[in-house]
C-alpha cells in the first residue's frame, strides 16, 4: 500500500467583486447584518457574459496545480470533480476538463457532495492511489453559483452566502507511509437531505414535460433553500466530531493540529471550532470574509491560500474538514 500527497495546488476567481453594500442595493439587507452572522464582506459573482463557468474556472485552478506540482498534464492518470453547480445536467465537468486540458482518455469522475465535496473527491483520490491503481489524480472543486441564486429579498438568508470560484490539487503517489495523506472520513445523514436543498429541476420526481408545461415564474424550487439555524446547530457538531475522529484514528491530540482548514460555510461555524479545539489564530485558515461560501472550491481556494502565504510547511499536521449539504460531513488528516 502506498500513501497519496498533495503536490500542487491551484485556485482561480472571477474579478466581478461583489460587497455586502452592493447587495443591500438589490435586497433588503445591510452589511452589518451578513458581516455579523457571517463574517462575509465580499464575494466573486461572475459577471453577465464572462467566459467563466464551473469547468472553465475548474480548468484554471487545475491548470496552476499542474504546473505547481512538476508533472505534465500527460502524467495525469485520473480527473475527479467535485460540484454541485455543473454547466450541464449531464455529463459533468470532468470531462469538460479532460477534453480542455487535452489530457489522453483517462477517466473522470464527477462527485455531488456540495460543501463536503473536495473532501469526497480527496478520499476517492487518496485509496485509489493507495492500492496503486493510479499514481497521479487531479481532484478539482469548482462552483458557480451566482447564477442560481434568488436575488432578491426573498432568497437573501442564502444569496448573501454564496460565492464563485475554484480549487485544484494534484494528489501523487508517496512510498512513505509516515507523509501524505494519513486517512480520510466520510459521513451522511440523509433524513436531513431537505434541510439545504435545491429540488428542481427533479427529473426522479417530475415530468420534464409537466416542468415545461407548468412554466412557472413563482416557482422558487430551482433555488437553494436552507434552514439556516438547523444546518448551523448540526455542523458545529458534525464538524467537531469528524475532526476527532480523524485525530484519534492517527493517535494524535488537538495540539498537534498545525493548521486548520474548515469548510468555509460561515465564520461562526469556524470560529466555534477554533474555540473547542483551543486553537491560536495562526492555526487556522478562513477567507470567507472575501469569498463567501463556494461549496466544493472552499477547501482548496483556502487551502491554496494558505499555502502561497507560507502558512503550511513541510511535516506540518493540516486538518481538513466540511460539513453541509445531504447533510454529509467528512475530514481529512495530512502530514504535509
Ligand atoms: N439580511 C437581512 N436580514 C436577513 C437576511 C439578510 N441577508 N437573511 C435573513 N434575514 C432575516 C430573516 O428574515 C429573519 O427575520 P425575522 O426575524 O424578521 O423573521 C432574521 O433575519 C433572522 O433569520 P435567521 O435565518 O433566523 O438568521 P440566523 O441568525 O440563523 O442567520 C444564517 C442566518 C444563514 C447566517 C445562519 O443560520 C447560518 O449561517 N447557518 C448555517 C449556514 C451554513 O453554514 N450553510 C452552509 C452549510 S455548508
Amino acid at each position: 500500500m502506498y500513501n497519496s500527497k498533495i503536490i500542487g495546488i491551484g485556485k482561480y476567481v472571477p474579478d466581478n467583486v461583489v460587497t455586502n453594500q452592493d447587495l443591500s442595493k438589490i435586497m433588503d439587507t445591510s452589511d452589518e447584518w451578513i458581516t455579523e452572522r457571517t463574517g462575509i464582506k465580499e464575494r466573486r459573482w461572475v459577471v453577465e457574459g464572462s467566459d467563466d463557468t464551473t469547468a472553465t474556472m475548474g480548468v484554471k485552478a487545475a491548470k496552476q496545480a499542474i504546473e505547481r506540482s512538476g508533472l505534465n498534464k500527460d502524467d495525469i492518470d485520473f480527473i475527479i470533480f467535485a460540484t454541485l453547480s455543473p454547466d450541464m445536467y449531464f455529463p459533468g465537468p470532468g470531462v469538460q476538463v479532460q477534453h480542455a486540458l487535452d489530457i489522453k482518455t483517462v477517466g473522470a469522475l464527477d462527485v455531488r457532495n456540495q460543501c463536503s465535496g473536495f473532501i469526497y473527491a480527496l478520499s476517492v483520490a487518496d485509496n485509489f492511489i493507495k492500492t496503486g491503481m493510479y499514481k497521479n489524480i487531479l481532484v478539482i472543486g469548482s462552483e458557480l453559483h451566482s447564477h442560481g441564486l434568488d436575488k432578491t429579498t426573498r432568497g437573501r438568508g442564502v444569496s448573501v452566502i454564496f460565492g464563485d470560484g475554484a480549487g485544484a490539487v494534484v494528489v501523487s503517489r508517496e512510498e512513505d507511509n509516515s507523509k501524505g495523506i494519513l486517512s480520510t472520513h466520510l459521513h451522511s445523514q440523509g433524513e436531513h437531505a431537505e434541510e439545504l436543498v435545491v429540488k428542481a429541476p427533479g427529473m426522479g420526481t417530475r415530468w420534464v414535460t409537466d416542468i415545461i408545461a407548468d412554466n412557472d415564474e413563482n416557482d422558487d424550487s430551482y433555488f437553494p433553500h436552507m434552514n439556516g439555524q438547523f444546518v448551523f446547530k448540526n455542523a458545529v457538531v458534525r464538524f467537531s466530531e469528524v475532526i476527532m475522529e480523524g485525530l484519534i484514528k492517527n493517535n494524535l491530540q488537538k495540539e498537534n493540529i498545525d493548521m486548520l482548514i474548515p469548510h468555509q460555510a460561515n465564520l461562526r461555524i469556524a470560529q466555534f471550532i477554533q474555540k473547542k479545539f483551543g486553537l491560536t489564530d495562526d492555526k487556522v485558515f478562513n477567507n470567507i470574509m472575501r469569498y463567501g461560501n463556494t461549496t466544493a472550491a472552499s477547501i482548496p481556494l483556502a487551502l491554496c491560500e494558505a499555502w502561497e502565504e507560507g502558512k503550511i510547511n513541510e511535516g506540518d499536521t493540516v486538518v481538513l474538514a466540511a460539513f453541509g449539504s445531504g447533510f454529509t460531513w467528512g475530514s481529512a488528516i495530512i502530514k504535509w
